[in-house]
């Protein structure tokens, strides 16, 4: 196995050249967003100029090769989460549409009045609200995992909170907010154990490590391209087949139908049924290009290299004080989240951008996670493979600037 030059794969990130408040960028919002290599940047604008048409449509050849290098995407996907077919990769606007999706659809016509949703606190508000809202259609009820101080889910608790009522298991892989690497083989195992349907929300996982959804055994996975180095608005929805059979459509229009008729409408086999109307094909197709980018490095080198910074990174913040750190599990993804005493998150973030130094400041869409530890917020440093350690350093010496600015 060769090494990797780290660095040769950071300057094919375009944007990372960029100088803010004339400090060069330090990216560190991986987490909201990562970024696109030019390989991907280039296969949007090649699309644009030389492909576009639109596709599952037309007989001319435009549409035809559109459609064609469109549907390669599904076919990169299955390899990269090792899904046992095509049907069974949808695609959606993102991890949200993918939750809403299971939540109308399956909770729609498997919910009951008393039946029971768990979710746990660490959730993001797309893995919340969606079930919240078919619960009140419904008329199921929500549970919640609590949390541990250091940022890992109580399982004890988890284990009283499953009992015959509980119908689905709707849980974050990787926190957003903490970096925690949910144990979710385990968690899956005891659902199953009690009949339960499983959602994994998988967004902060598929950028960072090797998923393998038959070994898991969820019933239904999620996530976004625009984390993995691809374009927004385009994400998938893994889910077993015979479950994605059973649910009904969850939008309708183009592309979803057999036939349509006042008489009554019939609709397409998977994975269009759940597909309705024309969606961002440029994003589909540059999603395939980063999901071959990623492939090419390797998963597992990327995680190692995010260990590696992680490392680093914990060994600066060592020389720091006054600073409290939220999510502290020994198994988690290069996030840091953090306080700074007496300084409120958001203006720890206007000081470091200050320095070019690009970090997310507040709830992070976690709300209940804030409840939790009694904090407004964090300021969160999100790492991804093409951070490097000039970045971490600009990250440590901003935080001595903000605390000597406010001191
Ligand atoms: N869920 C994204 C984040 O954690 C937006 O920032």
């Amino acid at each position: 196995m060769g090494t990797t030059d780290w660095s040769h794969i950071r300057s094919q990130f375009p944007v990372l050249k960029t100088q803010v408040n004339g400090y060069a960028l330090s990216y560190l919002d991986n987490g909201a967003s990562s970024q696109m290599p030019a390989s991907v940047i280039t296969r949007l604008s090649d699309y644009h100029q030389h492909e576009h048409a639109n596709i599952h449509r037309g007989v001319h050849h435009l549409s035809q090769t559109a459609t064609t290098t469109y549907e390669q995407t599904r076919s990169l996907v299955k390899d990269f989460l090792n899904a046992e077919s095509l049907e069974q990769v949808i695609f959606t606007s993102g991890t949200t549409d993918s939750i809403n999706l299971v939540a109308q659809s399956w909770g729609s016509s498997n919910l009951s009045a008393g039946d029971e949703i768990i979710l746990s606190e660490m959730e993001h508000h797309a893995n919340i609200v969606p079930w919240q809202m078919i619960a009140q259609k419904t008329g199921a009820i929500i549970k919640v995992i609590p949390l541990l101080d250091n940022g890992e889910l109580d399982l004890e608790v988890y284990a009283t909170l499953l009992n015959e009522r509980t119908k689905m298991v709707a849980l974050v892989h990787v926190s957003n907010t903490l970096g925690t690497v949910n144990p979710v083989s385990e968690i899956i195992e005891m659902a199953k154990n009690v009949g339960a349907k499983v959602l994994i929300d998988g967004a902060q996982a598929t950028p960072h490590m090797m998923v393998d959804v038959q070994e898991l055994g969820a019933d239904f996975y999620t996530f976004s391209a625009h984390k993995m180095c691809g374009p927004t608005g385009f994400g998938v929805l893994y889910g077993n087949k015979s479950l994605l059979e059973s649910m009904p459509p969850y939008r309708g229009g183009g592309d979803m139908i057999d036939k349509v008729s006042f008489s009554g409408t019939t609709y397409n086999d998977l994975p269009y049924k759940f597909e309705a109307g024309t969606p961002p094909i440029a994003a589909g197709i540059a999603f395939g290009e980063a999901i071959r980018y990623l492939n090419a490095i390797g998963m597992d080198k990327i995680a190692q290299r995010e260990s590696d910074l992680l490392a680093y990174a914990m060994d600066g913040f060592s020389s720091l004080e006054h600073i409290r750190f939220i999510g502290t599990s020994s198994n988690k993804t290069s996030v840091i989240s953090f306080l700074i005493d007496n300084i409120h998150p958001t203006d720890a973030g206007t000081i470091l951008d200050k320095f070019g130094i690009a970090v997310r400041t507040g709830h992070h869409c976690t709300q209940p996670i804030m409840e939790r530890y009694g904090i407004p917020g964090t300021i969160r440093a999100s790492l991804s493979f093409y951070n490097n350690e000039t970045d971490i350093d600009s990250l440590i010496n901003g935080i001595i600037e903000t605390q000597s600015f406010f001191n």
